[in-house]
């Protein structure tokens, strides 16, 4: 079994590679995108596996390298699981995240007012993929549950600060770092990806 000394961490968004770099064991080489000048594909799957999996065939090919590519994103309940794998293009299409969070909670307002059992719940989803250049891919699904609640906080990236983790009364921007990525998704997500690879290592 060859030994992973170093690895593509397949994702242009810094706060998502902070966290994967921070998740993997210490003594591996971490590799960007941008060494490379490479920008992310398109993500053209209809789920969160195909777009994780779109990522690292493509950096995996294009380095070959060792990858391993997160795709994530914020379902909201009473919106019918939106933005869900839409989560960055929201960004885009509405100009920043500050403005995606704004319209979220206005859509979340709208389709609670008329009902007696208000729903604020959502849950953060991320699927990290590891890819061996012409060889094996291993996906695991990493759910956080929770709820949306107006901004707060200034940590974090995303659409950290509208939501809210089960079984705390602070939203992920109001945590410390160290706080939110020992609980999130991409965390729950490694853990069952590194029960499967942790002989790599
Ligand atoms: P993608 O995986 O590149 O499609 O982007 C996922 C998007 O979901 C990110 O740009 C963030 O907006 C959002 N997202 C994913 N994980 C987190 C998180 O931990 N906190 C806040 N937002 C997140």
């Amino acid at each position: 079994m060859n030994k992973i000394t170093k690895i593509l961490i397949g994702s242009n968004n810094k706060g998502k590679f902070k966290e994967i770099a921070d998740l993997l064991p210490k003594g591996i080489k971490k590799n960007s995108p941008t060494q490379f000048s490479l920008k992310s594909p398109e993500e053209t799957g209809n789920s969160f596996i195909e777009n994780s999996q779109i990522k690292a065939n493509y950096f995996s090919e294009k380095t070959n390298m060792v990858t391993i590519s997160d795709d994530s994103g914020l379902e909201v309940n009473c919106l019918n699981g939106k933005p869900g794998i839409l989560s960055a293009r929201w960004a885009e299409e509405y100009g920043s995240f500050d403005n995606a969070m704004e319209i979220i909670l206005k859509e979340v307002e709208k389709a609670n007012r008329n009902e007696k059992i208000k729903d604020y719940g959502a849950k953060f989803i991320s699927c990290l993929t590891l890819k061996w250049p012409k060889g094996e891919k291993i996906s695991e699904i990493g759910e956080i549950e929770g709820t949306i609640t107006t901004k707060k906080g200034k940590n974090g990236f995303g659409y950290d600060p509208i939501f809210i983790p089960k079984g705390f009364n602070i939203t992920f921007a109001e945590m410390n770092y160290k706080e939110k990525l020992l609980i999130d998704h991409r965390f729950i997500a490694y853990k069952k990806l590194e029960k499967k690879i942790k002989n790599y290592f």
